[in-house]
């Protein structure tokens, strides 16, 4: 599923969104960009079509200067303002092709405070592509979806708590019940296991609060595919004396962070919540300041926040030989994947690194598997990670552009 990009726009996150971990370049100016971030949905009633005819509605943005890639070949997307809330909701739905049951298509549920609301529909357009890319490769028979709710920037009960919340999270549970089992969602940066929980006796269409919610699955399938990667570029699996930064301590930094402590890695970590220097010192690793936490003098790099840290310039200033991360969309663009080839440093695309979680959710949640059968196939895709580095390899091209094929493949397959 190559993106045919019929629109480019810059990506970031909200970068005072806090408690949300954000290492995302700073904002690219946004002077003379004017528009709206869409039109009201209608909602699917009983005399209307199934699908809501929603469109987006993008007025003159300077996206083409701006230079980074957003796919726009989506399915549907959507986005309305939440009625109890006032919040834009954004669900971009990219594609569900080859999902079982058919046309459901899951990914999860990001809050956060936005400058500009167009930044949350970028990221629901770019993260529902990687949900499709991640869940073909990873082979659980969902479509790849996201929802974004974007606060505003000015929002000052934050973080949410509460009744305001609770609103929040009936907003949710209304539309995703509209969609009456097109879209699944789940836990994201933001939301929790707990909200989804709660979101679910309203819905059936919520999943990954189940087996302890998603953090665990995620870090396993991180963990499994650093050892695999590990082996490919190290020559070894045991993690023992290799150093590791972690940039970023929220849930899956976390456990990622106790597993590797367990394996042997000397560690180094860093958040944006200076609080986080308490874990540190507990699990005995070395706590160093985020900015430029990436270009840290290490063997391996773990990027557990928010997305789009990896841009050309940053990679050029790296010297770690392998990076395997949680976070989302990692790469600032595409075309990033050809420079760290090109600096030597050995990528486990994001897609295939931080598909535990989902791949743990939809195990109990529609497999019903236990939790320990639910990690035993999180950890196949130590396998998927090998399966990417050798192909890429073995065809001279990115590691991203290998997971691609492989993922388009296992889509063939499936279709
Ligand atoms: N938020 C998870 C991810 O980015 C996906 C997820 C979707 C988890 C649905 C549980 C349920 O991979």
């Amino acid at each position: 599923m190559p993106s045919t990009s019929n629109a480019t726009a810059h990506v970031k996150c909200a970068n005072n969104s806090s408690p949300n971990r954000c290492f995302a370049p700073p904002a690219e100016s946004r002077a003379g960009r004017r528009g709206t971030a869409g039109l009201p949905a209608r909602s699917a009633g009983k005399d209307e079509p199934e699908t809501p005819s929603v469109g987006v509605r993008i007025v003159e943005h300077d996206a083409m200067a701006q230079g980074l890639q957003v796919p726009f070949e989506h399915e549907l997307v959507i986005v309305r303002p939440g009625p109890r809330s006032g919040y834009r909701f954004i669900i971009a739905i990219h594609s569900s092709r080859a999902a079982q049951p058919p046309g459901r298509a899951a990914g999860g549920c990001r809050l956060a405070r936005y400058v500009d609301p167009l930044d949350g529909l970028y990221d629901a357009l770019r993260l529902s592509q990687g949900m499709s890319r991640k869940a073909a490769i990873a082979g659980t028979r969902t479509g790849g979806a996201k929802c974004v709710i974007a606060a505003p920037a000015d929002e000052s009960l934050w973080p949410l708590t509460g009744e305001r919340r609770k609103d929040v999270l009936r907003d949710l549970a209304e539309l995703v019940d509209e969609l009456d089992g097109r879209y699944l969602t789940g836990p994201d940066v933001g939301t929790t296991a707990a909200d989804m929980q709660w979101v679910y006796r309203l819905t059936p269409y919520a999943a990954g609060f189940a087996g302890g919610g998603t953090t665990d699955g995620t870090a396993v399938g991180v963990h499994a595919c650093i050892s695999t990667a590990a082996e490919h570029v190290f020559g070894r699996r045991d993690l023992a004396g290799l150093r590791v930064t972690i940039v970023g301590l929220g849930g899956v930094g976390e456990r990622l962070a106790r597993h590797l402590v367990h394996a042997g890695a000397e560690l180094t970590v860093t958040d944006i919540d200076l609080e986080r220097q308490a874990l540190a010192t507990e699990i005995g690793a070395q706590w160093i300041d985020a900015d430029g936490a990436q270009r840290h003098d290490c063997d391996i790099l773990a990027p557990c926040a928010l997305g789009a840290t990896l841009t050309a310039e940053e990679v050029r200033g790296m010297t770690c030989r392998l990076v395997v991360g949680a976070a989302n969309n990692q790469l600032a663009s595409d075309d990033v994947a050809d420079v760290l080839t090109e600096q030597g440093i050995t990528w486990v695309p994001d897609f295939v690194a931080n598909a535990g979680g989902l791949l743990y959710a939809v195990s109990i949640a529609r497999d019903h598997l236990s939790e320990p059968d639910s990690l035993a196939v999180v950890r196949r895709l130590g396998d998927t990670a090998g399966e990417v580095l050798r192909r890429a390899e073995r065809e001279r091209t990115s590691t991203l552009q290998s997971a691609i094929r492989i993922a388009d493949q296992r889509l063939d397959l499936a279709d």
